[in-house]
């Protein structure tokens, strides 16, 4: 990851700049398989939730939750499919969610019966809207609910003897919930728990919705690390939806405020306006010179499955997987692009360094080729770069206005973009005569 170097390169002389930063990836959780199914128009059937499952092993996560096993058939279906047939590696834990209500707690453990590593994902909702509008009840009620199912969970987790089940709690609709109340719920899971240093509980502190700028909910987080009393006992998490659009820099700025542990799904999706995007969070990492431990190198293949299982699109432009983000079609840009391109070849350190380019786009799969296109927009520069590139016709300096303007003539009455062959031909007609 020493290709990319962090940005900006270039501090204020007399201190450290930026104050913080994410040096080492967050633990990952995928939630495709239970918030992002739960979130499609059509629901992913159990073998494209098996399809999806073994692509969410094979880019490296390592706590993926599966679903929700006791609120329904088919979720309870995989999960016992991914067990008995043998799906899950070893070094791998699959998270099931439930309510904290007695009978989906019981059917959750039937669910996970004989999973090596499983974590039992628990919540209720805190927040003040829910309280009022929603349960009519009062904190106190909300905290007995919390803490009667994290007795169960301790309790079929000693009944059934297997040390790899870990335990996650929930103050759903966090974001809404009064500080120091959601700490005492908190409090109240852990102690119920047992928790401490060898056995610690995953506290995951949702924005079940998006309220607030992405700093008012670091700075809540970096509260919570402050207060919680045993902060050795507790893998703080992080779960962002994305209703502002501003999910990513909440996850990382909530890294930077001290949480351990990051839930999210490729592309984004999800309730709403979706979870917060996996893939734009590692790959930020990655362009700060930070190891994301997941593998984003082949993402027209992730695509494809993604889009296959979910019957979900990818926008075109979004980051770093779109279909047209490693394209310019402005003449200055792919000017730019062409002589970073040259500059990166010829440079010995490896550094990425490339106008508009912000990722060398074979690290995630693409390629060059889509990069330099001509429509009406295209400068000569752009133009030149093409015929040379795919046909090792290198125009000389002179001919270049001349040729770009014959192009621009075709692509300003057609109002249509021109292929690479189209140009060529162009080409032949002008200089060599040929048709
Ligand atoms: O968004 C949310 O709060 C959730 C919880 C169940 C964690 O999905
Ligand atoms: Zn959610």
């Amino acid at each position: 990851y020493k290709k990319y170097a962090p940005y900006p390169t270039v501090g204020l002389k007399d201190r450290t700049w930026p104050d913080k930063t994410i040096t080492k990836a967050p633990i990952w959780c995928s939630v495709d398989l239970r918030d992002g199914n739960q979130a499609l128009p059509i629901p992913m059937s159990v073998d494209e939730k098996v399809e999806f499952f073994r692509l969410l092993v094979s880019v490296g996560f390592k706590e993926i939750e599966v679903g929700f096993p006791s609120a329904s058939a088919t979720e309870f279906a995989f999960v016992r499919k991914l067990i008995e047939n043998n799906l899950i590696p070893d070094d791998v834990s699959i998270q099931v969610l439930t309510q904290s209500r007695e009978h989906l707690i019981r059917r959750t453990f039937e669910a996970i019966k004989g999973a090596k590593n499983a974590i039992v994902h628990l919540y209720n909702s805190t927040s003040r809207q829910q309280r009022d509008i929603v349960f009519r009840m009062s904190r106190e009620e909300i905290i007995t609910i919390a803490v009667a199912g994290t007795r169960l969970v301790r309790e079929l987790k000693e009944a059934s003897g297997n040390p790899g089940i870990r335990f996650e709690y929930s103050p759903e609709s966090f974001t809404g919930t009064e500080l120091e109340y959601a700490l005492d719920v908190c409090h109240a899971v852990m102690d119920e728990w047992g928790a401490s240093a060898t056995n610690k509980v995953i506290l995951n502190l949702p924005s079940t919705v998006e309220l607030s700028t992405p700093n008012v909910y670091a700075d809540r987080i970096e509260w919570f690390c402050r207060h919680i009393k045993n902060r050795d006992a507790v893998l703080l998490s992080v779960h962002a939806h994305n209703d502002r659009g501003t999910a990513v820099a909440t996850s990382e700025l909530a890294v930077m405020a001290g949480a351990d542990r990051i839930e999210g799904a490729l592309f984004g999706n999800g309730e709403r306006c979706g979870n917060m995007d996996i893939i734009i969070m590692a790959l930020n990492l990655m362009t700060q010179g930070v190891d994301p431990e997941l593998d984003f190198s082949n993402l027209p293949h992730i695509k494809q499955v993604y889009s296959r299982c979910t019957r979900m699109t990818v926008h075109p432009r979004h980051p770093y997987s779109g279909d047209l983000v490693y394209t310019a079609f402005s003449g200055s840009h792919q000017d730019a692009i062409s002589k970073g391109m040259k500059a990166h070849q010829r440079a010995a350190d490896g550094v990425w360094d490339v106008p508009y380019l912000p990722i060398d786009p074979e690290d995630v799969g693409c390629n060059y080729e889509a990069i330099v296109r001509i429509n009406s927009q295209s400068g000569k520069g752009g133009i030149a770069y093409v015929l040379e590139k795919e046909y090792g016709i290198q125009i000389p300096k002179w001919m270049q206005p001349d040729f770009g303007a014959v192009v621009q003539e075709v692509t300003d009455r057609t109002g249509e973009e021109l292929s690479a062959e189209q140009i060529h031909e162009l080409f032949q007609k002008e200089y060599i005569g040929a048709t």
